[in-house]
């Protein structure tokens, strides 16, 4: 097994932080492996993963390569150039010694990238120890997992505290769907078109739906699950982000700032929560038992094992205060063990002004949509009008068929998210990564729900496994003659 060298100078290196966890060992690593297999890691690369267990190279290289067979073929030559890359160590990196000694093994060294794949409440603890030990210079990039924070205050809190050691610019805080292929698609579908522009605002589109549907239980993952919920687990960060793509103004570029700025427009925008309209606008579900795809399925609290208010649904009707939204509600939702995983945007335009067929025809003019399927297909279709073939003794027949945009072709691999993401890390362009205002103007919005929520009572209706959430999320959307794409 190749070893890789401490001391090299000006390699650059990647550190993992709780790199034997659950996100580096299912995610990061076989991204990383993944780019190796095509050769977009930089050349001289040196990946050290780090966590508090004891361990050394060769176990760690072996706890990889492990993971790694569990989702994919593992190609021997491309998995023998990552091991010669990967190290371990052993440290705690909360203590001024534990970074310290992590600064020993780097020595000397280029870019370094150190990777958060910790707990949110250790990231101003390992700043400050980073920057004792002398890794914070200019040569740092800090990449920072979600949640940052539980709420405004402590987000707050969090960011001070890394920016107390590091530049904004040195800060990459990850939303993994902004890596996801359909979410960047959607940015060239709307910029790089003239066709969807001028449609795109109150004149033309009646509604837009978000929804972000999970067939997964909470499960273990409960004693994280239960101190967030679906809408600061999901909808701070996740929805809100394609909620920012779908409505921003189109940037002068494509580059950091100028993307960034009109995303955090979009969220100073939102009409905030009240008491007055949060029992109609929302709804708050918590899944009982029930049978999602074919399987019994226990209720949220027999997974807790105790009391607990957690919503794990989320839905709401989103309004936008500008001149381009004003009077098209977002619909937005997402929850835990639905009956389908599916991630999907759907722009719903308006019906014809005028429907200047007769007969049968007059009923059979939808209006279009646009449908974008992020997961499971990567998929985009528009419904576009148009004549039944052949001859009817009623007149004209009017048919919609789905015009497709979709660019997978089957064969292709679908990437990870973070493939891209690390990608960008590495070349420094923080184009999809959250700053810092976003991530408090997000919670900000979210701590007005939770807020109003409290205010107003309301406490997370039931709903059984493998159904849509409690039955008000269809009360939500029908009254306004809309309904779910389902
Ligand atoms: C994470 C949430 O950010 O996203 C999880 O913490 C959720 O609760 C996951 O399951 C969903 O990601 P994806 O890419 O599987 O849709």
């Amino acid at each position: 097994m190749a070893k890789t060298t401490d001391g090299e100078t000006g390699r650059e290196v990647l550190v993992l932080l709780g790199g034997a966890g659950d996100l580096a060992l299912r995610m990061l690593l076989p991204s990383l492996y993944f780019l190796e297999v095509d050769r977009l890691l930089p050349h001289d690369l040196r990946i050290i993963g780090v966590a508090r267990g004891e361990g050394d190279g060769d176990s760690y290289r072996k706890l990889v390569r492990d993971a790694l067979g569990k989702r994919a073929s593992v190609e021997d030559a491309a998995w023998n150039r990552l091991a010669a890359r990967l190290d371990y160590m052993s440290g705690d990196m909360t203590t001024e010694a534990g970074a310290a000694h992590l600064a020993e093994r780097i020595g000397e060294h280029g870019a370094l990238v150190v990777y958060f794949a910790l707990s949110p409440s250790l990231y101003g603890p390992v700043c400050a120890a980073l920057k004792s030990a002398g890794l914070t210079d200019e040569r740092a990039r800090l990449v920072l997992e979600k949640p940052i924070g539980r709420d405004l205050q402590s987000s707050c809190a969090t960011n001070a505290a890394v920016g107390a050691v590091v530049s904004e610019a040195q800060i990459f805080r990850i939303d993994h769907y902004l890596g996801k292929e359909t979410v960047q698609n959607l940015t060239a579908l709307r910029f790089a078109n003239v066709l969807f522009e001028p449609l795109w605002d109150n004149k033309t589109i009646d509604h837009v739906q978000i929804t972000i549907a999970e067939t997964e239980k909470v499960g273990d993952r409960w004693p994280y699950y239960d101190e967030y919920g679906a809408l600061r687990d999901m909808l701070q960060n996740h929805l809100l982000q394609l909620l920012c793509l779908v409505a921003m103004e189109p940037p002068s570029g494509f580059d950091p700032d100028a993307v960034r700025d009109e995303k955090v427009k979009v969220l100073r925008s939102l009409r905030p929560f009240t008491k007055a309209n949060v029992t109609h606008d929302t709804v708050r579900g918590q899944y009982v038992a029930g049978v999602v795809e074919g399987q019994p399925t226990p209720g949220y609290l027999d997974e807790v094992g105790k009391a607990s208010k957690t919503e794990t649904f989320v839905a709401m009707k989103v309004e936008i205060d500008n001149w381009r939204w004003a009077g098209v509600p977002f619909f937005l939702r997402t929850g835990k063990n639905l009956p389908d995983r599916r991630t999907q945007i759907v722009i719903q335009f308006n019906k014809v002004p005028h429907n200047i067929f007769g007969g049968p025809a007059q009923n059979e003019a939808l209006a279009n949509r646009l449908v974008i399927d992020l997961q499971p297909d990567e998929d985009i279709s528009l419904t576009i009008m148009n004549k039944r073939p052949g001859l009817s003794e009623e007149g004209m027949r009017l048919q919609s068929l789905p015009l497709s945009l979709s660019f997978g072709n089957g064969s292709t691999r679908r990437r990870i998210a973070y493939e891209k993401l690390l990608l960008d890390v590495f070349r420094g362009d923080r184009t999809l990564f959250v700053r810092r205002d976003e991530v408090e103007q997000a919670w900000k919005f979210v701590d007005g729900v939770a807020a109003a929520w409290e205010s107003a009572g309301i406490e997370p209706a039931p709903y059984a496994a493998g159904t849509w959430g409690p039955r008000s999320a269809t009360a939500l959307i029908e009254p306004l003659g809309r309904s779910w794409n389902e």
